[in-house]
């Protein structure tokens, strides 16, 4: 497993892009246009200053980490060439349908197909290939550069040859897997989704205001941020896509989203990447101001 394929260099297929490069992994980032892959290659190249500034690398690794990177927007060329795919585009199953099928017609046969999904069935991808036992979810956390987990998610089919395979690919990128089943939500956002939703719920019965309720949980129960704010970070919309999907996949009431978190969501209120959720986000300014409408 020498040569890979990273597909979609968003939010976490550029720190994928970056920890595979760095850990001495021949890397090509693909994406649909040349401007994608520009700034997914900017902020690469930040993130590795960073990182020499605090003394995590030296420079030499930083110029070998972006020396192992290339891009492309010829996803079919490219993972003819490829030992291993991780798929990072964004959470749509027609999206991943589309682009697992043409991986699946041009990469070489050993070729793993591996998915960053945070919710779509692992069993659900590997039925629109001729080998589910070779795909497998490897779920990543954001910011990747940093979080220690990788969720490694089995499908129905996956074989232990790739699990055995993912497991010390993992390792190898000096992080910690997780091996899971190919449920709704896997574990990560089985649990911690359902905790965001309540607490959306919360604040939409009045039961606390947005500061009170990130604050109880920041104080009271020694999370390094509250579950709002979280939701923030993460994007409103993705929240709701994985409520849907724990929703549908059990039919079961209690993962209905809350109405507020549909509201907000139809009213473009993202979080972090619309400029404005539960709070204001500033570019450039780490304060936390709550959102204008949620003010006493
Ligand atoms: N953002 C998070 O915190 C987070 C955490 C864990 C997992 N995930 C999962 O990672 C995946 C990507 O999320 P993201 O936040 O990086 O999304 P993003 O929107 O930042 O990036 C997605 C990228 O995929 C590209 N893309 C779309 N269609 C493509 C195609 N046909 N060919 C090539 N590139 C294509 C887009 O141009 C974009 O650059 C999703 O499945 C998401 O659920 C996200």
């Amino acid at each position: 497993m020498k040569n890979i394929t990273v597909v979609g260099a968003g939010t976490m297929g550029n720190g994928i892009a970056h920890v595979c490069a760095q850990h001495g992994f021949k890397v090509t980032l693909v994406d649909l246009q040349e401007k994608f892959l520009e700034n997914a290659i900017a902020n690469i190249t930040k993130n590795l200053e960073r990182q020499v500034s605090k003394s995590i690398l030296t420079e030499t690794e930083k110029e070998n980490t972006l020396n192992n990177i290339q891009t492309s927007t010829d996803l079919k060329a490219t993972a003819a060439q490829s030992d291993m795919i991780i798929e990072v585009v964004s959470e749509n199953m027609a999206v991943k349908e589309n682009i697992f099928k043409i991986i699946d017609s041009v990469a070489p046969e050993h070729a793993i197909i591996a998915s960053n999904t945070s919710s779509i069935s692992i069993t659900k991808l590997a039925s629109f290939t001729n080998r589910p036992d070779k795909v497998i979810g490897m779920h990543f956390m954001n910011p990747v550069p940093v979080m220690k987990l990788i969720e490694v998610i089995r499908g129905y089919a996956t074989s232990d040859e790739t699990t055995n395979i993912i497991m010390e690919i993992s390792r190898k990128l000096s992080k910690v897997p997780v091996e899971v089943n190919d449920y709704p939500g896997f574990v990560a956002n089985r649990i911690l989704m359902p905790m965001i939703n309540e607490a959306i719920y919360t604040l939409y019965e009045g039961v606390g205001g947005v500061e009170e309720i990130d604050t109880v949980m920041k104080l009271g129960m020694a999370h390094p941020m509250g579950p709002l704010q979280l939701a923030d970070f993460i994007g409103l919309d993705v929240c709701l896509a994985i409520m849907n999907v724990l929703y549908d996949g059990f039919k079961n009431p209690k993962y209905a989203p809350c109405p507020l978190l549909v509201n907000m969501v139809t009213a473009g209120k993202l979080g972090v990447k619309s400029g404005e959720g539960f709070y204001v986000h500033t570019k450039g300014s780490k304060e936390l101001i709550v959102a204008p409408s949620f003010l006493k």
